[in-house]
Formats: C-alpha cells, sequence, structure tokens
C-alpha cells in the first residue's frame, strides 16, 4: 500500500486499502457512518466495500451528471438529520465525480461541516475529482455552479473498482491522467506513449495523482499554479458545452479536453515555443486514443463561450500552454485567428 500523508488528509492507495479504512474507522470512532452511492457504484462498488463496515446508512442516488444538483443534496441532508447525524458523524463517498462532489458538499456544509471519506471508483475520480477538495453541485445547467473548497479526511483509491468502468469511463480518466504527464511529467508521458487505452494502467495512476496532489498542496485556491491544470480546458471547455447543446449524443468532458489539448499544444507551439516534434507526439497520442469529433466545430461559436469563461481576466482568453511536454505556461491569452487556426489543425488531422 502507498500512501500521501498530508496536514488536512491523508490518501492510501493499493489493493489492500479496505481494511486500512475499516481500520481507521474503528480507530475514529464516528458516531455514525453514512455511505453514499449512485445507482451504479451500488451495483458494481457497494458488495465489494460493505464487507468492511458495520453499522452503516445506505444513501442512493441516480447515476449521472444530471443529479448533481440541489434536489439531491437536499435529499441527502434530510437523511442525515433523519437518521440524527450528528457534529462526530461521517460521509463516505463511493463514486465517481459525481458523488464525491455532491457528497463531499452535503457533508460540508452539514451542521456547518462533518468529516467525508471519498472512495474514488472511476478513473477520473482516483485521479482527479476525489483530489484537491472542490465540492459543489449544478444549479440551472451551469456545472459547478455552488460549491466550496474543503478536503475529505481520507481518500481510498483501489485500482480494483475499475475492472467493472466501462471502456467510455476509462477514457474519459485517460485524457486528465495524460493532462498530469503533459503540464508536469514527461517522463511520465512518455510511459503513457507506450500503452494503449485497455492496457492497465495501474502503476501509473499513483504517479498521476502524485502530480495533482503537489499542484493542489502548493496553489489551493487557484491562484496561479493550480492554473496548470486548465491546459486543454479553454477550447475543451468550449466543445464540451457545444456539444452538450447539440449533440443528441454529446462527448464526455475527457474526449472534449482531449481535443482541446490538441488545439491548446497547436497554440503553444506558435507562441510558446513547444516543438513540432512534441505537438506531433501530443496530436497522435490524442488522436490515436480517442474518436474523431464528428461533425464540423462551428468555431465562431465556440470562441463566444471561450469568451465567457470564468477563468478569463479583464476580457482576454485565458489559456494554460505548454512551453515543452512537463512545463507549463499558465495566464497566457493569444489572438482569435490563433485559436481558429488551431481547430483547424485538429479538423485536418
Ligand atoms: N472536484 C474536482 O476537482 C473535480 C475534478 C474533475 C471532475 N469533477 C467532476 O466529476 C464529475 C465527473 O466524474 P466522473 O467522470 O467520475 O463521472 P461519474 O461520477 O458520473 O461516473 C461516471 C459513470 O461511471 C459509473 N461508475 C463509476 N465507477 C464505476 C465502477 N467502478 N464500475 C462501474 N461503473 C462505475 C458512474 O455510476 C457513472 O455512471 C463531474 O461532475 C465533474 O464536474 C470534479
Ligand atoms: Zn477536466
Amino acid at each position: 500500500m502507498k500512501e500521501i500523508i498530508q496536514k488536512d488528509f491523508e490518501i492510501y492507495f493499493g489493493s489492500e486499502v479496505l481494511e486500512k479504512l475499516a481500520e481507521i474507522l474503528i480507530t475514529k470512532g464516528y458516531s455514525k457512518i453514512f455511505v453514499l452511492v449512485d445507482s451504479q457504484t451500488k451495483k458494481h462498488c457497494w458488495p465489494i466495500l460493505s464487507p468492511y463496515l458495520v453499522n452503516y446508512e445506505l444513501v442512493e442516488i441516480e447515476a449521472g451528471e444530471k443529479n448533481k444538483n440541489l434536489e439531491n443534496a437536499s435529499i441527502i441532508w434530510t437523511k442525515l438529520q433523519t437518521y440524527k447525524a450528528d457534529k462526530k458523524a461521517v460521509l463516505i463517498n463511493l463514486g465517481g465525480g459525481v458523488v464525491s462532489d455532491l457528497g463531499g458538499f452535503v457533508a460540508a456544509t452539514y451542521k456547518r461541516g462533518i468529516d467525508f471519506i471519498n472512495i474514488p471508483t472511476s478513473l477520473l475520480g482516483m485521479v482527479d475529482a476525489s483530489i484537491g477538495g472542490k465540492l459543489g453541485i449544478d444549479l440551472n445547467e451551469l456545472k459547478n455552479a455552488v460549491g466550496l473548497i474543503q478536503n475529505p479526511k481520507y481518500i481510498f483509491i483501489d485500482p480494483n473498482f475499475l475492472k467493472t468502468l466501462p471502456e467510455i469511463e476509462k477514457r474519459n480518466g485517460l485524457a486528465e491522467v495524460c493532462k498530469h504527464a503533459l503540464i508536469d511529467d514527461k517522463p511520465l508521458f512518455e510511459k503513457l506513449q507506450k500503452i494503449s487505452l485497455l492496457d492497465n494502467l495501474d502503476s501509473l495512476l499513483f504517479q498521476s495523482l502524485k502530480i495533482k496532489v503537489k499542484i493542489v498542496k502548493k496553489d489551493p485556491f487557484e491562484k496561479d499554479t493550480r492554473k496548470t491544470l486548465n491546459f486543454g480546458h479553454t477550447i475543451g471547455h468550449a466543445i464540451e458545452t457545444y456539444s452538450l447543446k447539440n449533440d443528441s449524443l454529446p462527448i464526455k468532458h475527457g474526449e472534449a479536453i482531449a481535443i482541446g489539448m490538441i488545439c491548446e499544444a497547436y497554440i503553444s507551439a506558435s507562441i510558446q515555443g513547444l516543438s513540432q516534434e512534441e505537438l506531433r507526439k501530443i496530436s497522435s497520442y490524442f488522436s490515436e486514443r480517442f474518436l474523431k469529433y464528428k461533425g464540423k466545430l462551428p468555431v465562431k461559436e465556440l470562441i463566444e463561450y471561450m469568451k465567457n469563461d470564468k477563468k478569463n481576466e479583464e476580457g482576454f482568453i485565458n489559456f494554460t500552454l505548454l512551453k515543452k511536454i512537463g512545463k507549463a505556461k499558465i495566464n497566457a491569452t493569444c489572438h482569435e485567428d490563433l485559436i481558429i487556426k488551431s481547430l483547424e489543425y485538429y479538423q485536418n488531422l
């Protein structure tokens, strides 16, 4: 078992982490244990966790982003109240980013905050969403519109949960795994290049999540360094928003930011000195593993979305770019023509 012990939270990684969880629950003496699952993690993950727990209440929500909302927050708060959860109760979030964002939000606000524990079960949850303390819900179709930053007490990561994760969800998480490598760890990118999506990623997971831990520790409130995690997300978010509004089967966040990373690598090569060879490596990495976006991307509309991005400052579209693989540059801006060219570059790949 590997571990990362920080001042305010602890991460345990490996196939024996659930024994460790059982041990910690006993020593902490929580007054009551609540477990939040969604309909999928109840089916696939709860049978693995339940033997390690005694005296718990299970709370279930439907799976999917549209359930990360105020109605479900209210249902969970009410459940905590009904079972008389006091300040010494704990909520365990067993699921992907939807469960940890929503459950964390509920726990951090119930009675001004009770402990919560994340057991991420999706790849994206393991390397990204369960770490860094960003919690929240969507409101009126605006993602993460209401929330706060607060760390879980513990994160237990058991890669065995990934066995039942659908391939499309693996690909979704892989984009963030690779983003961590591109902004901070060239040797990790070289290892990733050698494996395909379906290969066992377990040994690289810990390396990837350590990058997120390091970055959020330096800058928990996203004043500077944490912005490096936005690589691929300026263009990626615009594509994700467009696809959600227009496609009957919208592309996933990871797929959108994979396109975003190709485009932003192109911009990096034009204005930040990223070499043509590294641009080619990044483009082929993603185009070999991710499906090409079907249809034409409407550049003007995408640029409008980018202009409304909450990351912008003083009216400029804000980018995190790459100087080279493993080295990011935050707060970059560029001419609109270059954004258009980068989208053309992607479409002509
Ligand atoms: N807090 C953060 O820093 C942060 C970072 C990135 C993303 N997020 C949020 O995370 C969410 C996306 O997370 P996600 O991709 O994990 O989505 P998700 O939680 O919706 O999980 C994806 C799907 O996989 C299912 N699933 C999860 N684990 C499974 C398993 N082991 N076996 C079978 N099915 C399983 C889920 O039930 C769901 O249907 C978004 O709401 C996003 O805003 C938060
Ligand atoms: Zn992301």
